[in-house]
């Protein structure tokens, strides 16, 4: 299994691999807006100063991950912070981890594992601080992960996906 950062070129077999965990949990699928990013990887990361990492098994993508950098967020270290126009955020991050999904036939083989370390060595590496996650509430195999890498849930929201759906926030202190 190789981690590599991903390409424009990358793109439908990212759509690929998350669209088959959204399927997966009967999900619905929304590339003009919720999924418009993973169709538009350098306008919406790379250009941005932002990375995306893609997983490879046998010259295949089978996971992928985002880590996005911002201006600290107002407030507490792991308060539940509103904003007036977003949703809201968690107090005192620097980055998030966005968009972990390992295709169902390649999990349980630290593929997951590996990508979230990624994350966290890139962003420790850039000098942050806290990083922020939201996460779907149903999705218990990502929450023992988290975990097991020093992640709290300190708050959670309804997200603005099709599916308005409930995530946990979690707060990783790097
Ligand atoms: C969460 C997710 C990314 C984990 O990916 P993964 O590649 O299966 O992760 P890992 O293989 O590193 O770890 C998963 C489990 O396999 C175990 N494992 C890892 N390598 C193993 C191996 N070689 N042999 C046996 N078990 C192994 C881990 O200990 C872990 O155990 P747990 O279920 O008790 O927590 C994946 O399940 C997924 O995509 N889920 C749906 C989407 C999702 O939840 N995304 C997160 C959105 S925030």
């Amino acid at each position: 299994m190789t981690i590599r950062l991903a390409t424009q070129d990358d793109s439908a077999a990212v759509c690929a691999v998350i669209k088959a965990v959204y399927d997966e949990y009967g999900f619905s699928w929304d590339p003009e807006t919720y999924h418009a990013d993973l169709y538009d990887l350098d306008g919406f990361y790379f250009d941005r100063g932002d990375l995306f990492w893609v997983a490879e098994v046998d010259q295949q993508v089978v996971g992928t991950v985002a880590l996005e950098f911002f201006d600290v967020i107002p407030g507490q270290v792991g308060a539940l912070v509103e904003i007036p126009t977003s949703l809201p955020r968690v107090g005192g991050t620097d980055c998030s981890l966005e968009r972990l999904y390992v295709h169902p036939d390649a999990r349980r083989s630290g593929v997951g594992s590996q990508l979230v370390e990624t994350v966290f060595a890139e962003a420790r590496k850039r000098g942050r601080k806290n990083l922020e996650m939201w996460s779907d509430k149903r999705f218990g195999d990502a929450h023992r992960l988290y975990g097991r890498y020093g992640a709290e849930v300190v708050a959670d929201r309804i997200c603005d996906d099709p599916d308005v759906s409930p995530e946990w926030g979690l707060l990783v202190r790097l």
